[in-house]
């Protein structure tokens, strides 16, 4: 399955994202995944990216379209994908639409989570991830057993240093100028499922199987 998961930040695009994967092993593509591993490499275009990042706005469109065809070309993705944060601006979707019809092929769905503000200020300040094997914590929701250790490697935790309360508003409104428009671009499209991302995780998940038409026994 190609599939593309939408919504605003910290709706939980990625927990459900990583968890898809590893039960369908479908590549999950992350473009701030992949954009935050260049800013910490210091690459050249990791260091255009940051400013960008930090300040909670979009990375301009022709450095993350080239990141994304790149990686859709790689072994792993011709099977199916998950697009965790990707296409972001109308004009990423008609890149990524054109791009795969030259292939022959396309996006089979679409996801659009939905959750309320309040929520997401409350996730996203809340949210730890682990910084050796990426594991997403959250300090009330999904606490670790041990303060600032991961359960799963016993890697630190750490915050990302877009997760202030003054960045998160920015980046919520960034979400709705420029990325909420490819609700209606997708709807239009007939390949938009709805999923009630206020749930607790588990019910996201079975809601998300089902939606995409995916055994949930
Ligand atoms: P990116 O990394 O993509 O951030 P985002 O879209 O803002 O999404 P998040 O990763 O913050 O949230 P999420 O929806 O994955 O939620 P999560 O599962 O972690 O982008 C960062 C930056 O990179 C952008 O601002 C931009 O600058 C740049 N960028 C990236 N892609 C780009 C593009 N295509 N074009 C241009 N620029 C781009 O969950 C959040 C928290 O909530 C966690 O703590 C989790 O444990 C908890 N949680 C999750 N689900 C639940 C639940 N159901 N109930 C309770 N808690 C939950």
């Amino acid at each position: 399955m190609r599939l593309v998961f939408l919504g605003p930040p910290g709706v939980g695009k990625g927990t459900q994202a990583r968890r898809l994967s590893q039960e369908y092993n479908w590549p999950q593509i992350a473009t701030g995944d992949i954009l935050r591993e260049a800013v910490a490499q210091e690459t050249p275009l990791g260091v255009r990216a940051k400013e960008y990042m930090d300040r909670g706005d979009l990375v301009p469109d022709e450095i993350v379209v080239g990141i994304v065809k790149e990686r859709l070309a790689e072994p792993d993705a011709q099977e199916g994908f998950i697009l965790d944060g990707f296409p972001r601006t109308v004009n990423q979707a008609q890149e990524l639409e054109a791009e795969l019809s030259s292939f022959g092929s396309g996006i089979d769905a679409v996801v659009f989570f939905k959750v309320s503000e309040k929520e997401i200020i409350r996730r996203l300040t809340g949210r730890r991830i682990c910084k050796t094997c990426g594991a997403l914590y959250h300090i009330i929701y999904n606490p670790p057993a041990v303060e600032g250790k991961c359960d799963q490697c016993g890697g630190e935790l750490f915050q990302r240093s877009d997760d202030s309360e003054d960045t998160v508003r920015r980046r919520m409104e960034v979400y709705l100028a420029q990325t909420a428009p490819l609700i209606s671009y997708y709807r239009s499209r007939g390949i938009l499922w709805e999923v009630n991302g206020e749930q607790n995780p588990d019910q996201v998940y079975r809601q998300l199987k089902e939606v995409l038409g995916l055994n949930n026994d």
